[in-house]
C-alpha cells in the first residue's frame, strides 16, 4: 500500500503564446481547470499504475474541493483521512507555453495546515509513504519520523524544496527523487558539488537510493554500489505539467509491486513522457499497461 501525505488543488491552466516576465501580462484565449496538487497527482499517478493508494491531506470548505478530489474518489482512492477544513482548497494557476513548457504559483490554502499526526496508526512496515515539498515543512519531518516507527519506506519528492535544513530532511528518506534544479538547491544547502553525478555520489546512502530526472533527457540514480541512466523516448510534448509527478507514481507504484529497482526506473521515465503528451496534471497520468508496453522499448 502506498499512503499520500501531501497537497490536493485545483489548477487553472491558460495556454499563452509565451510565459510572461515579471511585471508583464500575457493574454491566452480561455482557461480549463483541472485536479491538481503534486500530493493528489502522485497518488493517481500511483493508482492508475498498478499500487493500492490511501491519501492523507485537507480540502477546504469551498467549491473547487469537490473537483479537486473527483479523479481520485474515481480511482478508488482511499481518501477517508482527507480532512475538509474551514478556508480554501489549495489553488495552483498555471501558464502553458506552445513548447509545453509551464510557470505555476500556487495558493496553499488548506494544504498549508496538514499535520503528520493524522498518519498516526495509518503506516505499516510494508508500506511506502509518499511526501512532496507542498506540506509544511515541520510536518514533512514528522511524517518521516511517523514512518520510521512504524517501519515504513519513505519516497521524498521535495518539489518544491522546502527552505530549512535539507540534511534533516535526507536522514529519513529511502527514495530521493529530485529534478536538477531541486538537485542543485539542496547540493547547495549540503555544501556538495553540483551536478547530477556528484548529487546521487553525495547522497545516496546504504539506506537511500537517489534519483535525479533530467527532463526529456531523462533520469539518473543511484542505490548502493549501482549506477543507472536511461533516456526518456522521445514524445511530442503539449503539456509537461504534472510529468514529475506521474513519474514518482509510477516508480513507487512499481518499488510497491515489487519490481527491481532498475524496471521500475524505465516504468518511471516512461510514465512521465507519457504525461507530457495530454494536457493537465493528473488528465495526464498513464495506465499500467500503457507505461508496461513504453517502458519494454527502453534501453
Ligand atoms: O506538479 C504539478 C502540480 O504542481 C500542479 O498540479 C499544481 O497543482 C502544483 O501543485
Amino acid at each position: 500500500m502506498i499512503t499520500v501525505f501531501g497537497s490536493i488543488n485545483l489548477d487553472l491552466v491558460v495556454s499563452v503564446p509565451r510565459l510572461p516576465k515579471a511585471g508583464e501580462t500575457v493574454s491566452g484565449p480561455d482557461h480549463q481547470s483541472f485536479a491538481g496538487g503534486k500530493g493528489a497527482n502522485q497518488a493517481l499517478a500511483a493508482c492508475r499504475a498498478g499500487a493500492a493508494v490511501k491519501m492523507v491531506g485537507a480540502v477546504g470548505r469551498d467549491a473547487f474541493a469537490r473537483p479537486a478530489l473527483a479523479n481520485l474518489r474515481d480511482a478508488g482512492i482511499d481518501l477517508s483521512d482527507v480532512r475538509e477544513l474551514d478556508g480554501a482548497t489549495g489553488l495552483a494557476l498555471i501558464g502553458i507555453d506552445p513548447s509545453g513548457e509551464n510557470q505555476i504559483i500556487v495558493a496553499s490554502g488548506t494544504n498549508a495546515r496538514v499535520e503528520a499526526g493524522w498518519l498516526d496508526r495509518r503506516l505499516t512496515d510494508a508500506d511506502i509513504l509518499m511526501l512532496q515539498g507542498e506540506a509544511p515543512y515541520a510536518e514533512i519531518l514528522q511524517a518521516m519520523d511517523v514512518a520510521r516507527r512504524a517501519g515504513a519506506s519513505v519516497f521524498w519528492n521535495p518539489a518544491p524544496v522546502p527552505a530549512g535544513n535539507p540534511a534533516s530532511g535526507l536522514e529519513g528518506v529511502n527514495t530521493l527523487v529530485v529534478n536538477e534544479s531541486e538537485a542543485a538547491f539542496l547540493a547547495a544547502g549540503l555544501a556538495i558539488a553540483e551536478g547530477p553525478a556528484a548529487f546521487l555520489d553525495n547522497v545516496v546512502s546504504p539506506s537511500r537510493a537517489v534519483v535525479v530526472t533530467l527532463g526529456a533527457e531523462g533520469v539518473v540514480a543511484a542505490r548502493g554500489d549501482e549506477r543507472f541512466r536511461f533516456a526518456s523516448p522521445a514524445v511530442e510534448a503539449v503539456d509537461t505539467t504534472g510529468a514529475g509527478d506521474a513519474f514518482c507514481g509510477a516508480l513507487a507504484a512499481a518499488l510497491d509491486l515489487g519490481r527491481p529497482f532498475e524496471r521500475a526506473l524505465r516504468e518511471g521515465v516512461a510514465a512521465g513522457a507519457l504525461a507530457c503528451t495530454v494536457t493537465g496534471a493528473q488528465s495526464s497520468a498513464p495506465m499500467k499497461a500503457d507505461i508496461a508496453r513504453l517502458a519494454d522499448q527502453i534501453a
